[in-house]
């Protein structure tokens, strides 16, 4: 493993991609981290990000020093490389001198290898001249005692340098972005000639060695599952269930608020195709009654979020019930996304995003939790579940928001509406894979408005309801563009909704990006 400590940098994320590209496994932790966790891990390597700050600021993170004394199970040292703000750290712990810039230093510039010392491991294969990224206000200008300078620019005397003694690399520049173009070798160098890692992790390796982890931490106690049927929590469910069968116990509550078909698809994808215990839990109508005639979208998602925390709990005393005993843990397939928007630390502050996870169980409920993904990306567990043969319907989705169809109500949430919104939510999904746009898109759905149109169908006047269809492109969610959708494409897919579903006589599609809209109506 490598261990990256994440001093806040918008890149920290793509250093674990890259160095996992290579087949090496990284995991990425908070740089307040106790060095003693760190050095419980025994990691191969350590690599710490850049940040957002300068070191002069009151409140920046320092580097503990004991980190650069880490030794592996050999004896030797482990190795370390900065980047940005980590290898500015570093020199200043160590007393070199880092300045302040009139500007910042942003954009390519072209590495020079001064004579001489250019052989150094970390650029192994890296021609002098090429291309490399950097994004800093600060930069070295003295070197700490010991150190030495292999990489310049013409800006930066300082782009990389290394200790004499021990394998301690750092570079201002960005070896993690695209746009330095030998930054996949750098850090390939890194992990292979100077960490001395295999290159040997993949998906499936993740696989074998979760499946023992947590069978050896569950023993023969019980985990329970919350079963949405989106990618995440199915890829946990079919990862549990490969590491301790039966004692496995999921549960999945039907809100009345899914899309077309996803209660049976699911209940046959895991009792049918897996033969899990599953516990499904029609609960339509009591959420459906919660509903009644609530309108407003926050309000409709507390609701919700209450009633779900309610069902939940009284299927787990049933299955407490049944196995005679509580189950001990609470599985959950929280991604790393998730976890980094909540623990990164960002400048002064560590940043708090409010998740409006709709599902997310109060910690009363006293359970300890299992996180099999907490380290990993999204298309990272998309692969695995692919590998635990979670049928691509499920694997490849896309997000679907916890207060499911009621937040594509707008206004009042009635059986009739959900019924006309998951009929033509289903056409348009259906148009969208038959025609191979499915996976163009980051989101797709329909949504249904709280207004009635004027139309003519044969030779009657309609007064009927109006339904948006929405389409983004995204790669988080956080900002979205609306996808630029063929425009026959569209008009068939209108026409489609309006011919086919009785009640709906109009079809508009969003074309607002976010911001200044949401991708979501509510
Ligand atoms: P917005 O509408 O805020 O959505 O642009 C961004 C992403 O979050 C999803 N979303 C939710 N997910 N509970 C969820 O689990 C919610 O209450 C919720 N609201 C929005 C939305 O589908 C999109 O992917």
């Amino acid at each position: 493993t490598i261990i990256i400590l994440d001093y806040g940098s918008q890149y920290t994320q793509l250093i674990a991609r890259r160095v996992r590209e290579a087949g090496v496994y990284s995991e990425i932790h908070p740089c307040t981290i106790p060095t003693e966790e760190v050095e419980a891990m025994n990691p191969k390597g350590l690599i710490l990000s850049g940040g957002p700050c300068s070191v002069y600021d009151p409140e920046a993170p320092q580097l503990d020093g004991n980190l650069l004394s880490l030794t592996r199970d050999d004896g030797s040292p482990v190795p370390v490389l900065g980047i940005c703000y980590g290898l500015q750290a570093m020199a200043h712990l160590l007393g070199g001198d880092v300045e302040g810039a009139e500007r910042r230093e942003f954009g390519r510039a072209q590495i020079q290898f001064p004579e001489g010392n250019g052989a150094s491991e970390l650029f192994d294969g890296v021609p002098s001249g090429s291309t490399v990224w950097m994004s800093h206000g600060d930069h070295l200008t003295a070197l700490p005692e010991g150190y030495e300078i292999i990489a310049n620019t013409e800006n930066a005397p300082v782009a990389a340098v290394r200790n004499l003694e021990d394998p301690h690399y750092g570079v201002q520049f960005h070896p993690e972005v695209v746009h330095t173009d030998f930054g996949r070798q750098i850090l390939e160098n890194f992990a292979y000639k100077i960490c001395g890692c295999e290159g040997d992790w993949t998906p499936a390796s993740f696989i074998e060695e979760r499946t023992a982890a947590l069978r050896e931490k569950v023993g023969d106690r019980h985990v329970i599952l919350g079963l949405s049927g989106g990618v995440d929590s199915s890829v946990a469910a079919a990862l549990l269930h490969r590491a301790i069968g039966d004692q496995l116990h999921c549960i999945f509550v039907n809100n009345g608020l899914l899309r077309k078909g996803e209660w049976e698809q699911v209940q046959k994808t895991f009792r049918d195709h897996f033969h899990m215990d599953l516990h499904a839990v029609d609960a339509t109508d009591r959420f459906l009654e919660v509903l009644d005639e609530v309108v407003d979208p926050e309000e409709k998602r507390v609701l919700i979020g209450n009633t779900f925390i309610d069902v939940f709990e009284s299927q787990t005393d049933e299955i407490a019930e049944e196995l005679g005993h509580r189950p001990t843990f609470l599985a959950q397939g929280t991604l790393y996304p998730d976890v980094i928007e909540s623990v990164s630390f960002k400048g002064p502050s560590a940043t708090i995003k409010t998740h409006h996870n709709v599902g997310g169980l109060p910690e009363e409920l006293n359970f300890e939790l299992i996180e099999p993904f907490r380290e990993l990306f999204k298309d990272e567990v998309r692969e695995i579940g692919r590998l635990l043969d979670v049928p691509e319907d499920i694997v490849g989705r896309h997000p679907f928001p916890g207060p499911g169809l009621a937040i594509r109500i707008l206004g009042d949430v009635t059986r009739e509406r959900l019924d006309l919104l998951r009929e033509a939510d289903a056409i348009f999904i259906d148009e969208l894979r038959e025609k191979d746009l499915y996976d163009e898109v980051w989101q797709a759905f329909a949504v249904l408005l709280p207004v009635q149109s004027v139309g003519v169908m044969g030779d009657e006047r309609t007064y009927e309801n109006v339904i948006a269809v929405r389409a983004v492109t995204s790669v988080d969610g956080m900002t979205a563009d609306w996808a630029h959708l063929p425009h026959d494409f569209l008009g068939h897919v209108a026409n489609r909704i309006v011919n086919e579903v009785p009640g709906i006589n109009r079809a508009v599609y969003d074309i607002t990006s976010k911001p200044p809209a949401t991708i979501e109506w509510e």
